[in-house]
């Protein structure tokens, strides 16, 4: 269905409470919907927006336009966990309902300050020649999850700097607040970073400059820049739009990347030593990705499974996109790590384990789409894992492994319903040669991850094969050991 500006903006109030439970039903039905990710409730989803820790539990926001699989009017929706894998919906946070956001509350994030979550966004505001405003705005949410906005906005984008300034991140370091956000410059329409301050959160904003990340061509916009603490280590996370593909290989439409340093100075807006720019995800849709460092020392990150400007086959169905899986990070010799939480492991239903210990072809001729596979493939072996496939594996979600020269590579090609094929089908990284893999592998109905070599490169996609497809093998004898779960809803 192709929508007009008027059906994408239409007012929330306008749109009747029978269509949308029709939406809802209509997502919760559909065979390839998520059963242990968060997914829209209804319509689509895209950033993960808020990820925080706040009155003893786990809290993320999410952008949603609920009445259909198109980026329209967003708002904010949220949901609270224990544990970082179990998430109860608490429906709509931030509504787009003032002159401010009047066009969407577009993405941000958020931090306990006292006894409140300071949550701080980008109200998108159109005037009716449709010139755009970006607000950098603020609200309060208490423990009960009641949300009060600020009366005024926090402040708006420089003279230099174009409509496309947005997706601010608010820290606090040495007794001042701090916010860093993407920005499109006026005169070059180059994309950076800017860092802003302020001693008092409610007011007082100003510039500090833009962020040196080390790295010149960020493309003509930097969307959800994200400044994460690793292990005390400034990683600097962002999807820079439009970026020269000599700066950094990239195979997505949008990359989303990362840039480790040493240091980051907060007074001069610069990281300290900055590495060269790396994927974050080395699969087909991971963008938008948001993380924090938690009370318990450690950082997170959760991730929006999908592109800006790309269909999905779910489309149809009237939804659309899924976050990923929380990943716990960590720095290693100056790499970054991703690995699952472990609360995961509580996914796992027990009483299904197969374990494989040396040549196995067929794992499982009934696995399903809802599983985990967490597999030690020998050295100096070539082979396919088929997941997700039918019986002649005329569809399939393969992972073509080469331990021998050190080749893995995620293929989407024998899809029932291909998706972003312009973009290629496959995603292909180097490993080491000669040495084992090892891969800890998720499937949710239409999304795979895979975690490489503990989480020394991560590989995620969408997929769309027919929910009949059970099958789990080897295309040929494999040496191999580890153990294959069913994992139970969230
Ligand atoms: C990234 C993005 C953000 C914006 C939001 C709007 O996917 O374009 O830059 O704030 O989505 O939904």
């Amino acid at each position: 269905m192709e929508w007009t500006r008027a059906q994408r903006y239409l007012p929330y109030d306008q749109h009747s409470a029978l269509e949308l439970l029709n939406l809802q039903r209509q997502a919760a039905t559909s065979p390839e919907q998520l059963k242990y990710h968060i997914r829209p409730q209804s319509g689509l989803l895209n950033d993960p927006n808020g990820f925080s820790y706040f009155n003893s539990q786990w809290h993320v926001f999410y952008q949603s336009f609920p009445f259909g699989a198109a980026h329209g009017l967003k708002s904010w929706m949220h949901l609270v966990s224990d544990d970082l894998v179990h998430w109860q919906d608490q429906g709509l946070a931030l509504a787009p309902d003032t002159e401010f956001d009047s066009h969407g509350a577009y993405s941000g994030t958020a931090k306990a300050v006292g006894d409140r979550l300071f949550l701080m966004y980008t109200g998108n505001h159109r005037d009716e020649n449709w010139g755009r405003t970006p607000y950098q705005l603020g609200a309060w949410m208490d423990k009960d999850g009641h949300v009060e906005k600020l009366q005024a906005p926090l402040f708006v984008n420089p003279a230099y700097v174009s409509e496309h300034f947005r997706d601010p991140q608010i820290m606090e370091h040495d007794g001042k607040f701090y916010a860093i956000i993407g920005q499109q410059t006026v005169a070059e329409q180059h994309g950076q970073i800017a860092l802003w301050t302020s001693d008092a959160l409610e007011h007082g904003w100003h510039e500090v400059g833009k962020v040196n990340v080390g790295v010149d061509d960020l493309g003509y916009m930097v969307e959800c820049p994200n400044l994460l603490f690793v292990d005390g280590h400034p990683v600097m996370v962002l999807c820079p739009q439009g970026m020269d593909q000599q700066t950094m290989a990239y195979d997505n439409i949008f990359p989303n990347t990362y840039i480790t340093a040493t240091g980051f100075d907060f007074y001069t807006a610069t990281m300290i030593n900055p590495q060269p720019m790396h994927n974050l995800d080395s699969g087909f849709d991971v963008y938008a990705s948001q993380g924090f460092t938690a009370p318990d020392g450690k950082t997170y990150l959760i991730s929006w499974v999908g592109l800006p400007d790309l269909s999905y086959p779910t489309d149809e169905q009237n939804w659309a996109n899924c976050l990923s899986q929380v990943k716990e990070l960590h720095l290693k010799d100056g790499q970054l790590y991703q690995t699952p939480v472990a609360a995961m492991r509580d996914l796992r239903q027990l009483d299904t384990a197969i374990n494989l210990n040396g040549e196995t072809t067929m794992i499982d001729p009934t696995f399903g789409q809802q599983g985990e596979l967490q597999l030690t493939i020998a050295p100096d072996q070539t082979g396919t894992l088929h997941l997700a496939a039918n019986d002649d594996r005329s569809q399939t979600i393969a992972l073509h492994f080469d331990t021998e020269q050190g080749q893995l590579a995620l293929d989407r090609t024998k899809m029932a319903h291909p998706t972003a094929t312009d973009y290629g089908t496959t995603r292909t990284i180097q490993l080491p040669a000669h040495q084992a893999l090892n891969l800890d592998i998720f499937l949710d109905h239409s999304l795979i991850e895979v975690f490489v070599n503990g989480g020394a490169q991560v590989m995620t996609g969408r997929y769309f094969n027919d929910q009949s497809n059970q099958v789990a093998t080897f295309n040929q004898p494999t040496q191999v050991t580890g153990t294959a779960w069913q994992l139970s809803a969230k």
